[in-house]
């Protein structure tokens, strides 16, 4: 999409107008070309070039400038993204031409039956075929004119669709404008996929959770039910994601054949020049079928370290000569063909539920279903979330549920079948008491969740001290739920000041806990006392506060007990911290039974202190400066002790691979990572003995 000189000229531009306050009208394209660049790089290329901040600086200038000067406001400024109003109810529309579906195939006798039949179609023995994922989202078709989006529709019937163009702006990875001219494209249908990538949908629903609101169940749901928000504002802020995989329709200004037309393959990487973003990275090209297979068994194989859910391949006839030869049935194109991979989905049984008590007091229903094998899983329970959940989706014991089981996504009820009911069906009853001390339940306005707000409630104490001995926060191995609780009820430990003060020989009475047990319960249980503070702040278990938000803490303070002198205001002046979270420590660092804990456990000897304050994650250290990113199942390492090795010499961990990244440390089974960045020249891709050999270079001790 860019050359190298124009890549190194907005580089230079960049760092021109960071240092401007303001900017004159003469400049005003010049920055509107910068920061679509920008917005590429970041949302298509997923490899930005500025940090955050800089980049709001630079968008402010260009909002500024706009309004002093409204005539220069042009409709593919990035400012005009940024809607104003809501929609109205959406009209609909009818595609240029019909999307199709895809026929489905299952296996590789599947495949190669549809080999033999393409080549009888298509009359000739050799065939290239192009393989690409199939992305589980909502279908989309943009109608460009003259280089400009002009209309945006979700996929509807086929034939009719929604007309979602101000939302479909909001989406950062959709061009507003693309030199399609210049290859004498002067209109132009394309079809593709709007996704949510799964890191976001997890951060949507972390949020979700935190304002007490119900989480959206998956990925593919959450974008089709985002493109029809009325509010453009509120989809922007859902961090959507569009990938464009077919030209359905455009015409030519060119006389001769354009030659980027002439194959599914070329025609993606023109799209993909022109700064859609499209499946060429994940695309093999070639004319065996037996590769087609491969390519789909080793995408299926490793599906869940894909950034994105993808529900199987789609394999297509490479020449559109072919393609056109070949046809469409009514239904679907001839030259294409969905391999759909293992279904995640099974019905069942809801058999009962059961309502648990979390460690802030909220009531979660959980459904025993009759088990289940989904994706190689054997499913049992699944969470309802809430009450709402169980009103929305209409459930009844007795009823026959489909459940879902994705990659990292937990499973889910996607609906009941009520067509299926025999009138034995009961309602679910959800309790107004809590299930475990009885004390009156409570909804606050505004929440989903019923809670029950006795802090001394003996469901709550046990979640917290599951909590605070939990991997993520001290990791105190051998103390897992099943001792908790057993130690609990045995009047062994009461709150988390006791793990440190255990009686052993206690616990050597009790049944099948041997000598050994006792001995490596005692050395995990000391351990645990030296772990850095941010995991003793997770581990307290206060409200909103997780891993990032305790690391943030940690950084800011030289011991934990100092948090009782701040304010809301000075806690949300740390990154990533708002109100919400903040009130909830002041609440917790003005209790005085807080603060009594905290000096009690400091005089049981366990860290309070941030040892790295100060020089924290500036600090100087071997990799001071270097950034690292770990992928695949390391073997020698825990990937958090590697990954705290690093930071503590200094070095920065990376969320993805970028050409910011200096070292790849590689493990079992990487995936795409790996082969992201084998592309990028300046990465060092390391194995576990590498990376030990650097860590001993520096002179760790380990
Ligand atoms: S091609 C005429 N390619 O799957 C060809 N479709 O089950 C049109 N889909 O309606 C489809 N990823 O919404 C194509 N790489 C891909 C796709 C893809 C997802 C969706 C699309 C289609 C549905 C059919």
């Amino acid at each position: 999409m860019f050359s190298k000189e124009q890549e190194i000229n907005f580089n230079t531009l960049s760092a021109q107008f960071l240092k401007q306050e303001s900017i004159s009208s003469p400049e005003l394209n010049a920055l509107k070309d910068l920061i679509n660049y920008l917005d590429w790089r970041y949302y298509v290329q997923d490899d930005p070039v500025l940090a955050d901040q800089e980049y709001d600086h630079l968008f402010r200038l260009l909002k500024a400038a706009e309004e002093a000067h409204p005539e220069l406001v042009s409709a593919d400024s990035p400012t005009q993204r940024v809607a104003k109003g809501l929609n109205a109810a959406f009209t609909t529309v009818a595609h240029l031409v019909p999307m199709l579906s895809l026929e489905n195939s299952y296996n590789a006798a599947d495949l190669l039956e549809w080999d033999r039949k393409c080549k009888a179609f298509a009359g000739k023995e050799n065939i290239t075929y192009t393989v690409e994922p199939k992305y589980d989202g909502a279908g989309i078709s943009l109608y460009y004119e003259n280089d400009q989006l002009q209309r945006a529709a979700t996929r509807g019937d086929g034939v009719y669709g929604d007309d979602i163009t101000t939302n479909a702006r909001q989406i950062k990875s959709i061009p507003l404008t693309a030199n399609l001219s210049g290859k004498g494209v002067q209109s132009m249908e394309i079809r593709g996929e709007v996704i949510i990538k799964k890191n976001v949908f997890a951060a949507i629903n972390e949020k979700r959770l935190a304002a007490g609101l119900s989480i959206l169940a998956n990925p593919r749901n959450a974008a089709s039910g985002t493109l029809r928000i009325l509010d453009p504002a509120e989809v922007a802020k859902r961090g959507l994601h569009a990938v464009l995989y077919n030209i359905s329709y455009h015409t030519n200004q060119q006389q001769e054949d354009n030659e980027v037309l002439q194959s599914h393959y070329a025609t993606l990487q023109w799209l993909d020049q022109m700064g859609f973003a499209t499946p060429v990275k994940d695309m093999l090209r070639t004319d065996s079928i037996e590769a087609v297979i491969a390519h789909c068994a080793a995408f299926e194989a490793n599906r869940d370290e894909l950034p994105f859910e993808i529900d199987g391949m789609v394999v297509k006839v490479d020449l559109l000569a072919d393609q056109e030869t070949m046809g469409q049935t009514s239904h679907h194109p001839r030259w294409a063909m969905a391999y759909k991979f293992k279904a995640r989905q099974a019905t069942s049984k809801l058999e009962k539920v059961e309502f648990q008590v979390g460690r802030t007091g909220n009531i979660g229903p959980v459904a025993k279903i009759a088990p289940v094998h989904i994706g190689g899983v054997t499913v049992g329970s699944v969470s309802l979330f809430n009450e709402d959940v169980i009103r929305e989706k209409d459930l009844m014991i007795g009823d026959t549920v489909l459940v879902e089981r994705a990659g990292d996504v937990i499973p889910y009820i996607v609906k009941s079948l009520p067509e299926l009911r025999d009138g034995s069906e009961t309602p679910i009853i959800f309790p107004r008491q809590c299930p475990v001390c009885a004390d009156e339940l409570v909804k606050t306005e505004g929440e989903v969740a019923w809670r029950c707000i006795n802090i001394n409630c003996s469901a709550q104490v046990v979640e917290r001290l599951i909590h605070f001995a939990s991997k993520d926060a001290m990791d105190i191995r051998n103390l897992g739920d099943a001792n908790i609780k057993r130690f609990f009820e045995s009047g062994l430990i009461k709150g988390v000041q006791d793990i440190y003060k255990l009686d052993f020989e206690a616990i050597g009475q009790l049944n099948k806990f041997g000598a050994k047990s006792v001995d490596n319960l005692k050395a995990a249980i000391e351990h645990s006392k030296q772990q850095p503070v941010h995991r003793l702040i997770y581990g307290l278990g206060i409200r909103y506060v997780g891993e990032t938000t305790a690391k943030t803490l940690a950084k800011a303070i030289g011991d934990v007990r100092e948090l009782k002198d701040w304010n809301e205001e000075r806690l949300c002046s740390l990154e990533d911290i708002g109100p919400k979270v903040a009130q909830s420590l002041v609440q917790f660092f003005s209790n005085e039974d807080n603060i009594h804990l905290l000096e009690e456990l400091d005089l049981l000897g366990l860290n309070l202190k941030n040892t790295q304050h100060n020089n924290d994650a500036d600090h100087e250290g071997a990799f001071s400066g270097k950034t690292f990113l770990f992928t695949g199942s390391l073997s020698q390492f825990k990937r958090s002790d590697a990954e705290e090795q690093v930071e503590a010499l200094g070095g920065k961990i990376l969320s993805g691979v970028s050409s910011k990244l200096n070292y790849l440390v590689v493990g079992m089974d990487a995936g795409s990572k790996l082969e992201k960045a084998k592309k990028l020249s300046n990465i060092n891709i390391l194995n576990e003995e590498g990376f030990l050999k650097l860590l001993l270079d520096s002179g760790i001790s380990l």
